[in-house]
């Protein structure tokens, strides 16, 4: 068995972040390209809000960047998951399935559909969502009638299946589609934390038949707040910038909505930061990458705890890095926590289970969730940010370095 050393894990954090510049945050926003030029151009034209051409322009080059054909933005992640159920068709008191390992946007967009999350566990790979063991869980639970797939112990209808790539590390897509396919399940993935992972050489969120991201401000690219909707089915895309843009039918001056629409719609001048931001986004993914690289080369070297890199048939964005404490050390995670905060090195724990909240616990689920509650157990986040991995001073990298 190794040891656990709290120092070598501090040491091996500080070998790789820069050495005294104050307080190091978990993943902040770098504006170092055209944001100022773009957001004066609002202010000077007057074109702040609802419409505007960096809106267009954004939406163009997200479906660029990620391969699909529509891209709606919208105001954040949150309310593009909740308008992409909406447009598969989850109705109240239907079920979807979501890792129980998640940020609860994922759970609340389902619970504002009026339906009910179904947690399911994670695979220990990826992190995310195991099609394997959903495949077999639904062997147990699942009975295909006329109307879809029905849950035999509640006797309420699955209609969905949203996995999230987790930290920005894709889920094992193929097996999953094919689930989903023999279940009748629409596919909706929470790519909120993906932009720029890809699974198998296409991008995350090109893989659903809606997909949501979030353009928060602690996510790989920012809008300040914001988020956008990706499908491939022209339908599908012209319902969603439709349904968030308050479903107004066109015309020159009257007002008819024929819906109940949303009010999600991103402003001009949050777009032209992501506008700013997109253009930078290829070197933001390089640094983000060569920061994963050099966390991996220290903590190659510290026993106790490994740091967790992309499953071998993805390219990841690495969101936000991850070490995973080993099993018979998890209980130091807090203490390790404790140490590194109050050196101004900020980790966190992942997100408390979806079932364990009280909001929640009534909530059907698999009958084991081990991998999500072994993996929570030891999990810490450590900084991420882009500028991190900036090309800079060669650093040495190694048991020199890990003793700094
Ligand atoms: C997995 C996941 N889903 C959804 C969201 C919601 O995005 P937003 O904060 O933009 O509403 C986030 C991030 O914040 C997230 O991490």
């Amino acid at each position: 068995m190794s040891d656990f050393d709290q120092a070598a894990i501090i040491n091996a954090l500080k070998a790789v972040l820069p050495a005294g510049g104050g307080a190091v945050p978990l993943h902040e926003p770098s504006f170092g390209g055209n944001e100022w030029a773009y957001v004066k151009e609002c202010i000077d034209t007057g074109w702040v809000s609802s419409v505007g051409k960096f809106v267009d322009r954004f939406e163009q080059e997200l479906a660029s960047y990620t391969g699909v054909k529509y891209a709606v933005a919208v105001v954040n992640g949150t309310a593009a998951l909740h308008v992409c159920l909406k447009l598969v068709g989850v109705e109240q008191g239907d079920e979807v399935f979501v890792p129980t390992l998640t940020f609860i946007a994922s759970a609340n967009a389902i619970s504002y559909c009026g339906a009910i999350p179904h947690f399911v566990d994670s695979c220990e790979t990826t992190l995310g969502l195991d099609p394997q063991k959903l495949d077999l869980y639904l062997k147990e639970i699942a009975e295909l009638r006329p109307a879809g797939c029905f849950n035999k112990r509640t006797g309420r209808r699955i209609k969905a299946v949203m996995p999230m790539h987790t930290f920005g590390h894709p889920v094992d897509l193929d097996p999953l589609v094919e689930v989903c396919r023999r279940y009748q399940l629409e596919l909706v993935e929470d790519a909120a934390e993906s932009l720029g992972s890809f699974y198998k050489g296409r991008h995350t969120g090109n893989w659903g038949k809606v997909s949501a991201l979030s353009f928060n401000g602690n996510k790989v690219i920012t809008t300040g707040g914001g988020g956008a909707i990706l499908t491939n089915d022209e339908q599908l895309g012209k319902l969603a910038k439709h349904l968030t843009t308050t479903a107004r039918v066109p015309h020159k001056w009257s007002f008819v909505h024929d819906q109940i629409g949303y009010n999600y719609r991103l402003p001009n001048i949050n777009a032209a930061l992501g506008c700013a931001q997109l253009e930078q986004l290829p070197a933001f993914i390089k640094n983000k990458r060569e920061l994963a690289e050099k966390y991996r080369a220290v903590f190659s070297e510290v026993e106790g705890v490994s740091f967790f890199t992309e499953p071998g048939f993805a390219q990841s964005n690495y969101w936000l890095n991850v070490l995973l404490l080993n099993r018979d050390y998890a209980d130091q995670r807090d203490a390790l926590l404790e140490a590194s905060n109050s050196l101004g090195i900020m980790t966190r724990p992942a997100w408390m289970l979806m079932h364990e909240l009280e909001i929640y616990t009534s909530c059907p689920k698999m009958d084991s969730l081990s991998v999500a509650e072994d993996v929570e157990r030891r999990l810490i986040n450590i900084p991420s940010s882009a500028k991190l991995g900036e090309p800079g001073p060669e650093m040495a990298i190694g048991k020199e370095a890990i003793n700094r």
